[in-house]
């Protein structure tokens, strides 16, 4: 089983939407996949519809519920989601006391390896103890980025917290999401990427209402897009890199 995590020090940047988007590509290429909704906000857990089937952060890192039993299935074949509940918040202070503080997550994640191609974390926007346990057990870590200078200055923080904790920088994969072209700044950031989005998907997923609409729909854009969507086939590109790159 692979790993992949949609996280970004930044909140309202496009995590959910990529991962609910994603997972779906990734289960309707075949793979069984999982979503673990890991904010307490609990975006996809929602547009899965997943809510109301949580456990307490407490009892899935004590190993009281296993994370098994927390699997739902969602209205899509192959895919299944863990749902956040509001205890999530709360994880970051929990997880700083298991031992070794940085492995739970990989560890809680393990006995799905027999069962799943594919597990798709969804984070909350931090650099926490929470991140942590995602940069450790996540093989492929996709950044949103939005095309501003504020969302590439939080980018350069991130790999500047991989490099001083010893992370891999090669887990890291940015792309450029909620990309508006009509704004001349957006348009030279894409055609002239600077040099710390080496290594960036080539895919870019543009500022859409279809994306904005997942909220109104509770479901995947390929749900309700039509075939020729830009967002939809942003997606559907972005998911063959992100295959390929995980070699699945
Ligand atoms: N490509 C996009 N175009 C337009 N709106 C988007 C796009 N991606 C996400 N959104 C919207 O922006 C908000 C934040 O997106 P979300 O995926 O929840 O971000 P995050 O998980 O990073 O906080 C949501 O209302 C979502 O519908
Ligand atoms: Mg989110």
């Amino acid at each position: 089983m692979k790993t992949l995590a949609l996280y970004n020090i930044k909140g309202g940047v496009g995590k959910s939407a990529g991962a609910v988007n994603l997972a779906y590509f990734a289960a309707a290429s075949g793979l069984r996949t999982v979503v673990w909704d890991l904010d307490s906000q609990a975006a996809s857990s929602w547009y899965l519809h997943g809510d109301g089937q949580a456990a307490k952060a407490k009892s899935v890192l004590a190993g009281d519920t296993p994370l098994g039993r927390l699997v739902r299935p969602t209205p899509y074949e192959k895919l299944s989601v863990i749902p956040a509940e509001f205890s999530y918040r709360y994880f970051d202070i929990l997880l700083k006391k298991v031992e070794p503080p940085r492995e739970a997550f990989k560890r809680l994640l393990k006995p799905f390896s027999e069962q799943y191609s594919l597990a798709v974390l969804d984070c909350p926007p931090a650099l926490s103890h929470l991140a942590d346990n995602v940069f450790t057990a996540a093989d492929l870590i996709l950044v949103p980025v939005v095309p501003t200078h504020l969302s590439l200055r939080a980018y350069e923080q991130l790999r500047e917290y991989f490099e001083q904790e010893g992370f891999p920088l090669r887990k890291l994969m940015p792309f450029y999401s909620m990309a508006d072209r009509r704004r001349s700044l957006h348009r030279e950031l894409i055609e002239q990427p600077p040099a710390l989005m080496k290594g960036m998907a080539q895919s870019v997923v543009p500022y859409s209402s279809m994306v904005e609409r997942m909220g109104e729909h509770r479901a995947p854009i390929a749900a309700y897009a039509p075939s020729e969507d830009p967002a939809l086939l942003a997606y559907a590109e972005l998911w063959l890199e992100v295959s390929a790159a995980l070699k699945l």
